[in-house]
C-alpha cells in the first residue's frame, strides 16, 4: 500500500467504527489499534497499518448475520470453508470485505489481519499475528494477566502469538469454554514449530 493511501486511514476507520459499533466494541477497537500499533513500531511495520487493522477487525461484527455471509463470501482473503459453518467466525472476512469497498483498502497486509482475526492461521503474514493478539491482549480484555500484557510488550510477532493463544485458551479452558478447532490447530501448530 502506498504511503499516501495509508494517510488518514486509521481515522476514517475510526469513524465507521463509531458509526458501526456499541459503544463497547468501539472501546475494544481502540484498545486494539493501540496495542497493535505499538506492537507495530517494535516490528519495523508502519504503526499506521496496526491502527488501521485493528479499527477495522470488528467492524463487520454488528451486522445482519445475512449481511455477514454475503460479505464474507465476497472476501478478498482466501477463507476456509470452517468459517461458513461457524457463523461467529464470519464477520472477520466480512470486515475484509467492507474495508475493501467501502475504504478503498488495497493493502494485502491490513485485509489479511481482518480477515484472520477469528481463526488466524500459523502462516499468515506478521500484522495478522500481531492484530490476532492484539484482539486477545488489548486492556479491555480482563481476562488477561497484567503480567501476561507487561510482558508481550516487548515481544515479536509470533512470540507475541502464542501468548496471546496461550492465555485465551487456557481462560478458555479454566471456564470450561470449548475451544474453537481452529484456535486449536494453531495453537498446536505453533508450539510443535517452537519445540
Ligand atoms: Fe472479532
Ligand atoms: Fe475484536
Amino acid at each position: 500500500m502506498a504511503d499516501r493511501d495509508l494517510e488518514g486511514l486509521p481515522e476514517r476507520l475510526e469513524a465507521a467504527a463509531r458509526a458501526l459499533l456499541s459503544p463497547e466494541r468501539f472501546e475494544h477497537s481502540r484498545g486494539c489499534a493501540r496495542f497493535a500499533a505499538e506492537a507495530c513500531a517494535r516490528s519495523g511495520i508502519d504503526p499506521r497499518k496496526g491502527r488501521a487493522a485493528g479499527w477495522a477487525h470488528d467492524l463487520a461484527k454488528e451486522l445482519p448475520r445475512e449481511r455477514q455471509m454475503t460479505l464474507a463470501r465476497a472476501c478478498p482473503v482466501p477463507v476456509p470453508d470452517s468459517v461458513f459453518r461457524n457463523p461467529v467466525l464470519l464477520h472477520g472476512p466480512a470486515a475484509a470485505t467492507l474495508v475493501a469497498r467501502e475504504f478503498g483498502v488495497r493493502d494485502p497486509e491490513i485485509l489479511e489481519a481482518a480477515a484472520c482475526h477469528t481463526v488466524g492461521r500459523a502462516d499468515m503474514g506478521p500484522l495478522a499475528k500481531i492484530v490476532w493478539a492484539a484482539d486477545k491482549l488489548e486492556p479491555g480484555r480482563r481476562h488477561v494477566d497484567d503480567e501476561v500484557r507487561r510482558r508481550c510488550g516487548s515481544l515479536d510477532p509470533d512470540s507475541l502469538l502464542l501468548e496471546a493463544l496461550e492465555a485465551t485458551v487456557t481462560w478458555l479452558r479454566a471456564k470450561g469454554r470449548e475451544v474453537a478447532p481452529e484456535t486449536l490447530d494453531l495453537y498446536n501448530t505453533l508450539r510443535k514449530e517452537r519445540g
